[in-house]
Order: structure tokens, then sequence, then C-alpha cells
């Protein structure tokens, strides 16, 4: 049966996707992780009705530049920072992303960086891997930063910030947040969360987790001026955009011994890692690793292929994508019929 619509997968994807993909589109899958150059994703999205991409897939004006045939682009994260959201709903094509089904596993990651930074994990494995645990150790050597009974600050109270926050309660933290908006009273209380302004949570966190999208507003949203504003001793955790932090800046606060540690799941340019920060043993690096657990990247990929299908008008949901980013373009179109 000849199918009505193509879809193109710019990256390896789970086979139970794929397969549920193939019973309604024909499918163009990519077999190897690759990053795309800009010609290449224009080229392969112009032969296509819609598209399921990676973070590294950057989609703006000149991507979509004469390509009539696009409707429906799915972003396997739940940041957007890749596309350019006013050029693809100008250009009529539903943008959705994966929001929620990655708040917990997500939220985990932050705490698995937050520990280990703060009880320097990464150095000390590679400091015994090295071999040079042979003899008696000092008993003041390795000494790190407690979490329990201190306070940990969340810049970016959305649901990660939220999930992060509630697990504080096992460690017996004082938790404050800062976002523009203050959460509704009954959200704050379920978080056990204050909201403070910007000044007095750098000012007062032992732990700062940064939680935020990443916006050109926000762009070194933590520069020289904030760290120095930080507590002495201070641990950072990045787990939301690299563009957030100013990489120079923290590397030169962590060597000064301002910051004792930090944490960094994201970087300024991906994949590349600042040279300062690969020299400091008490930056706990990882490549970019927040959602990626099984169960999670497996549901991620699910609902980019729930977006897709349904942005086209095609299986159960048809015309109802469950998590669209620019609606209005749906409703721009009107009704979608079932193909
Ligand atoms: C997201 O979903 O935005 C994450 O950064 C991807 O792992």
């Amino acid at each position: 049966m000849t199918k009505r619509y193509k879809v193109w997968v710019s990256r390896p994807l789970f086979p139970e996707a794929l397969a549920r993909l193939e019973q309604h589109v024909e499918l163009h899958a990519e077999a190897i992780e690759r990053v795309h150059s800009p010609e290449q994703l224009r080229e392969r999205l112009a032969g296509v009705d819609a598209a399921i991409i990676g973070l590294s897939d950057r989609v703006d004006a000149a991507t979509l530049a004469g390509n009539h045939r696009l409707r429906v682009i799915a972003n396997l994260a739940v940041g957007y920072n890749n596309l350019d959201i006013d050029a693809l709903t100008r250009a009529g094509v539903l943008a959705c992303n994966t929001p929620d089904v990655l708040n917990e596993t997500t939220a985990d990651y932050a705490w698995a960086l937050l520990l280990a930074a703060a009880r320097r994990v990464g150095a000390a494995e590679r400091w015994l891997r090295a071999g040079q645990w042979t003899g008696a150790m000092r008993f003041d050597d390795w000494l790190g930063v407690d979490l329990h009974g201190k306070t940990l600050g969340i810049l970016g109270m959305g649901r990660i910030g939220q999930a992060v926050a509630r697990r504080a309660a096992g460690f017996d933290m004082r938790v404050l947040y800062h976002n523009r908006t203050r959460l509704p009273e009954v959200v704050e209380r379920q978080c056990a969360a204050c909201w403070v302004d910007k000044a007095a949570l750098l000012r007062e966190s032992d732990h700062l987790v940064l939680v935020l999208p990443y916006t050109p507003q926000n762009h070194h949203v933590i520069g020289a001026a904030e760290l120095a504003q930080m507590k002495r001793g201070s641990v950072l955790v990045n787990i939301a955009r690299g563009g957030l932090v100013d990489e120079a800046a923290l590397a030169a606060s962590l060597a000064a011994g301002h910051l004792a540690a930090a944490g960094l799941d994201v970087y300024e340019d991906e994949p590349v890692v600042h040279p300062a920060l690969l020299a400091l043993e008490q930056v706990v690096l990882s490549p970019h690793l927040g959602s990626a657990s099984a169960d999670t990247r497996r549901n991620m990929a699910q609902l980019a292929t729930d977006n897709v299908l349904a942005g086209l008008g095609v299986g159960p949901d048809a015309g109802r994508p469950p998590t669209p980013i620019n609606p209005q373009v749906l409703a721009a179109r009107g009704v979608l019929g079932k193909a």
C-alpha cells in the first residue's frame, strides 16, 4: 500500500518506535548517529512531511526556506533552543517536544551530579584507578562538602526543578528557589521550597542547581558577577543548557577556590568542553545525559512518535498531538482529517 506521508528520523531510534511509525508512514530513518550540516538538514526536511530530530539538529528560517511540504517537527528533548519556533510557526510547521516523561529521571541525575561534585566522586575514582591508593590515607584527605542540613538553591522551578526540590527532603535540606513567577503556595508546600530573589538565592545557597530553559535573555545568567555573589565553598550544578553559564568565569572561580566544585552535564559549545574545565579535578563532567535512562529515553521516543502521527492526522489521536509547542499552527490548519 502506498503511504501518504513521508517521515524522516534524524538519528537511530528504538525499534518499537520506528515500527509504530512504519505502520502509518513511509519511513526514512538514519541508521547512524551524526551531526547534520545545515545543508543536509535542509535537504532532508525538504522531502518529507514530518521529522523526528535531536538537539544537534538546528532548524531556523534558513532551514525552512522554500520548504512547502513539512508539517511537523518532533524534537527528542524537552528543551527546544535548537528550534526557531517563530520561524516554524510562520512556515505553518507544528513543533513538538517531550516534556514531563523525563522530569523524574532528569531530577535523579541532578542529584547524581550534586552528590558526585560535593563528595569528589570523580576525582577520587580517577585517583584510585591510577593506582595511587597505595598506603594509609590521611584522615583529612578527600574532604568534601555535606549536602544534608545545607541550603539547596534551584534556579528555574519548572517541573524538573520541582522534582529536584522534592528529593531534598531526604537530605534534610532547606530549599530556596528563584523563578520570574512565584509558584502557587500549594506547589511551594509540596516542594517545601521558598521563593527568594536571585541575589538571595546566590548568596544563601550551599548547592545551586540550574534547571531553567535557555533563551537569549538568560545567556550567561551565571557569569563572573553571579559566581562572585555565590558562597565561598559552594557547589554549582548545571543540567539545563550550557549557555546559561559563562564557562571561562566558572573555571576561574573554581581555580581560585571560590566555588568548591561543579557538576556539569551541558556545555556552551557541545560536544566541545572548555579546556579550563577539563583541567580541573573538582568538576564532574558528563556528556548531556540527564534524561538517559532506558525507560525514559524509550518514553521520549514514543512521545515524539505520538506527536508526529497525530500532527500528520493519522493514528488513534489524529489531530491531537499530545505536546505541541506552537498549537496555534493546528488551530490555523483547522481540524485534521484521518489519512
Ligand atoms: C532535554 O530534553 O532538553 C534534555 O536536555 C535532553 O536530554
